[in-house]
């Protein structure tokens, strides 16, 4: 295992985050504390430091497992929870971003985690109302308390992140370190915006569902069960575009004589900006088959057909400003012929970056 530094800090984190959505069998697709202690014991073996939890998970469970697996030895590890999704749904400030909800929340998790400090927490979502000051400043005095040395978002807009990002750095508050997304080679429409911001901000990236919940490991296509199949997932990823990205996955795999789950992890931790996947297994046989993807690359040519089977449509602006029509426009004659730091440059325009 080889570590990163999280964005522009200088925490130090294993190149595969290890989440803990697993643990526990509440949710219907998790497993029982002796396979959940089987898969962290595992991932920690093999030098993992990078642990991804939330407050929700599995009804709590998550948490507490975990508190219980880190005992003597949690400094050594990166602990990482989030707080947004409720916890009851009949209380309205048992979820949000708020600050009542962020400090209730904390609390809990240090409570179920048996900690002091979490390494990194997390916005899970974004409510749709509450302004990045309220949510920088109560960050920020968790930072200040000493229970959160870290501070990041997950699911929230372009225009939000860095609106707040970039306030927390004008009044002195702590940015942000990071942000966890959904990503995937089914689920690239993060390239639009928010990868380009975090490159722009100096925010680390990482990947949920990195293998789109088990879908890229090519289970469903060999007739075997899993998660998808039996929480009513499939939605979310049932089209005939995911269905060719798949197969297009399962060919290189198939080529390369590696398994489809270590292609896709492989695609992510090579893109051309850091991506830390955030795994999920729910055995420790299916943790030891995706760590078997750091011991391997993708050749240049599989990572072309994986780019073209997956790319996404950019969109508006990123679509016109990349189009060679545009650069003429903006550049002239010069627009082939000009290097780092003379303009837009994203990712999908064939001119590197
Ligand atoms: N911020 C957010 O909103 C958010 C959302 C989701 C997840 N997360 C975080 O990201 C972590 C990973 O998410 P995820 O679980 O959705 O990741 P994922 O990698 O897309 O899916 C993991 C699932 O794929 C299947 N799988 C994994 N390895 C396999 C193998 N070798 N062979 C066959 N099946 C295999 C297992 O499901 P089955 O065996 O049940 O089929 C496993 O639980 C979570 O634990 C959590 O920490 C965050």
């Amino acid at each position: 295992m080889r570590y990163l530094t999280l964005g522009r800090t200088g925490l130090r984190v294993a190149e595969l985050c290890l989440g803990t959505m697993t643990f526990g069998e509440e949710t219907g697709f998790g497993a029982d504390r002796a396979e959940s202690l089987r898969v962290y014991e595992g991932y920690v073996a093999a030098g993992g430091n990078f642990l991804d939890t939330a407050n929700m998970y599995t009804g709590g469970t998550s948490e507490r497992w975990l508190g219980e697996f880190v005992r003597g030895h949690r400094e050594r590890l990166v602990l990482a929870s989030k707080y947004s999704l409720t916890t009851d749904g009949t209380d309205p400030n048992a979820g949000g971003n708020g600050r009542k909800a962020l400090v209730q929340s904390l609390d809990a998790s240090l409570r179920r985690l048996g900690t002091d400090y979490l390494d990194v927490y997390w916005v899970h979502a974004w409510d749709g109302h509450t302004t990045p000051d309220e949510v920088l400043r109560a960050l920020d005095d968790a930072v200040r308390a000493g229970k959160v040395l870290y501070t990041g978002v997950s699911n929230v807009p372009a225009w939000w992140t860095s609106r707040a990002h970039t306030l927390a750095e004008l009044r002195g508050l702590t940015p942000f370190a990071g942000l966890q997304v959904h990503y995937s080679l089914v689920e690239r429409t993060v390239e639009r915006e928010i990868v380009p911001m975090a490159r722009a901000l100096g925010l680390g990236l990482t990947a949920w569902s990195p293998l789109a919940g088990g879908l890229l490991t090519g289970k469903y296509t060999r007739g075997e069960a899993g998660r998808i199949t039996t929480t009513g997932w499939s939605g979310m990823y049932k089209s005939p575009r995911v269905e060719a990205i798949v197969r297009g996955t399962l060919a290189v795999a198939e080529r390369l004589g590696r398994p489809p789950a270590q292609v896709a992890l492989n695609f992510l931790r090579q893109r051309p900006w850091p991506v830390i996947p955030i795994v999920g297994a729910r055995s420790r046989a299916q943790l030891e088959e995706l760590l078997g993807c750091l011991a391997w690359e993708l050749d240049p040519e599989s990572l072309a057909e994986l780019e073209h089977i997956s790319a996404p449509e950019l969109g508006y602006p990123s679509g016109m400003l990349n189009s060679p029509g545009m650069r003429q426009f903006i550049h002239g004659e010069v627009a082939d012929r000009l290097g780092k730091g003379a303009g837009p440059r994203f990712r999908g325009a064939g001119k590197g970056d």
